[in-house]
């Protein structure tokens, strides 16, 4: 076998390749080519994860009708439309604290002289579209009017205007314990959104900022914020009380990636990359360069927040770079998760919409540079060949056998796609927990094989017992997850038997196990909770691709409760 190839991931993707890698290696066997790739575009308000720029982060209050226009106008003549960003979105300020004498939102005189729609029509006129920012309550974070009792007259203001995205925040800060008593408000605004769209015949991008996830946010929302708000700085500022960095974002985001999806994306807030340039702050090249990619394979939204009139050559790659921003655009639509842990060291992979094909960013979360190495199976495909192409260099390293190396600067990271054969499909009687998904999202850890979920370590977990039922065989996890299996067309049935497993806190917790045969929902336990008995599940899945197990916490507000698929087993052709 080859050796591992060496790559060094030096500022923003300046990658040395040592002169001994790449080449060939055994060949794998052939790969079946049943799968059927790629797959079209969901349809849809938000088909891919929405990009654009929003003035929040970098100039707060400091908006004005000609500084709107000369971002829009950056935006095109920096090459950012042509990569891909789309949304214009101003968020709060622009507005005053008092309705004017028929109640409607008035936009502040002094910076937007002209009111918002000659705003919306000056994007609209160079393709780009517009967004804006409301509030759940009666006012917003920084005092203007909030829609609260004016949800149908707003809807339909906003949309006169041209607004094709709307951010809905979440002021007056509601306390403890706020997702029952938020939910309605959200809820009526994205109805009254519905009823203008018909009346002013485009789409608006509902985007939820209720500063936490919630069941319900992912049913309304395109996209909805999963975390309090971003800070410039790569982790929390040690003399602040204030948690938020972009590493705080990324990984409060990640337990959740099994909700992630096409038109109902989580959001880990805006990019903060560039916002340090000329000195304005602490966060280097090489974090923002992580940042943007760890954005891109999680499906976040990529709505940059810096001065783009003004960006440093290296901010305007990072920001640009095609072949990273398709990763995160894939019409696969998942949420890439992080795979392994292995110290400071993590791998990150999503499964990207062709045959055999993967995107993994590596991370080295130390102060010192560090090899990171992940095998073909840790991402889903199976051993054997695949070939490898460093995104951030936009250069290919060659073909590599069984498992791939880089040396991965300190906060930095190493964005490939790899691109080798996808795992065996199941033959004659198989128990999944035996096979080798090709995606696996999970609330803590990995999935474990065969025992329950213990916590966030690999191999933790105890037997798994349904209410005091033993099984040898199945998957253990904690909601909320997602698992990923092929079929190759050449499976009969799924059975399984479901339910919170025992070794949830005393039982407790309430789930809901779904099971999506090429998208098509085939079973649905419904909410199971820790006093129900196993709940058998028989699928067909006769001339079926794929074969997705989903497991969600029932909107009851705790998360991981551990849940198991026991007995979890295909029946195929041998
Ligand atoms: C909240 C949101 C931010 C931003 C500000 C504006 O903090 O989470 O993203 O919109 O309000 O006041």
């Amino acid at each position: 076998m080859r050796k591992p190839c060496l790559l060094f991931a030096g500022l923003l993707g300046v990658a040395a390749t040592l002169p001994a890698c790449g080449g060939g290696g055994p060949k794998s066997p052939p790969a079946e080519t049943d799968d059927d790739f790629p797959m079209p575009l969901a349809s849809g308000r938000s088909p891919t994860p929405p990009m654009g720029w929003n003035s929040w982060n970098k100039f707060a209050c400091n908006i004005t009708d000609m500084f709107v226009r000369q971002i829009a106008q950056a935006i095109v003549d920096s090459g950012m439309k042509d990569a891909g960003y789309q949304y214009v979105n101003i968020d709060d300020c622009w507005s005053l604290a008092a309705r004017d004498a028929s109640g409607n939102l008035q936009a502040d005189p002094v910076h937007f002289p002209n009111g918002i729609a000659p705003v919306a029509d000056f994007v609209h006129s160079l393709g780009l579209k517009l967004g804006l920012y409301g509030d759940r309550g009666t006012e917003t974070c920084g005092h203007r009017a909030g829609s609260q009792g004016y949800e149908m007259q707003d809807a339909m203001t906003m949309a006169s205007w041209g607004v094709d995205y709307l951010k809905y925040d979440n002021c007056p800060d509601p306390g403890p314990n706020p997702g029952p008593i938020i939910e309605p408000s959200y809820e009526t605004m994205r109805m009254q959104l519905d009823a203008a769209e018909q009346v002013v015949g485009h789409n608006i991008v509902f985007s939820v900022c209720a500063w936490s996830f919630y069941e319900w946010a992912n049913r309304l929302g395109q996209l909805q914020r999963t975390t309090t708000d971003i800070k410039n700085t790569w982790v929390p500022d040690p003399n602040s009380t204030d948690a938020g960095s972009i590493i705080t974002s990324v990984k409060t985001n990640l337990p959740l990636a099994a909700y992630g999806g096409p038109n109902h994306w989580n959001d880990p807030d805006m990019l903060e990359v560039g916002n340090s340039d000329n000195g304005a702050g602490t966060v280097t090249d090489v974090e923002y360069q992580s940042h943007f990619a760890l954005w891109a394979i999680a499906a976040a939204p990529l709505i940059a927040g810096n001065d783009l009139r003004n960006m440093s050559a290296t901010t305007k790659a990072i920001l640009t770079n095609k072949e990273i921003v398709a990763i995160n655009q894939d019409a696969f639509g998942l949420q890439g998760v992080q795979v392994k842990q292995v110290g400071e060291q993590s791998v990150w992979a999503k499964p990207l919409n062709g045959n055999g094909e993967r995107a993994v960013v590596l991370l080295n979360e130390a102060a010192e540079a560090a090899p990171v190495t992940f095998r073909f199976d840790e991402i889903g495909l199976r051993g054997g060949a695949a070939t490898v192409r460093d995104l951030q260099a936009q250069m290919d390293e060659g073909t590599f056998t069984d498992s791939f190396t880089a040396l991965v600067s300190s906060h930095g990271t190493v964005t490939v796609k790899v691109v080798g054969s996808e795992p065996p499909r199941p033959r004659g009687m198989a128990y999944l927990s035996d096979l080798t998904p090709i995606y696996a999202a999970n609330g803590l850890g990995p999935v474990e094989r065969d025992t329950t979920n213990g916590s966030s370590d690999p191999g933790d977990g105890k037997p798994i017992t349904i209410r005091g039922t033993p099984f040898m065989k199945g998957l253990g996890l904690s909601a909320p997850s997602a698992i990923i299996y092929r079929l190759g067309q050449k499976c009969t049935s799924f059975s399984a038997q479901v339910g919170v497993d025992d070794s949830s806190t005393g039982g407790v917790g309430t789930v809901r196990f779904q099971v999506i045969v090429d998208g098509e929902v085939l079973f649905d336990s419904q909410n199971l909770d820790g006093t129900m008995p196993a709940m058998p599940v028989n699928v067909d899945l006769t001339g079926k691709r794929r074969l997705k197990l989903l497991v969600t916490n029932a909107d009851d507000g705790s998360s991981l409760d551990r849940a198991s698929w026991a007995d979890a087993k295909v029946e195929c052709d041998p």
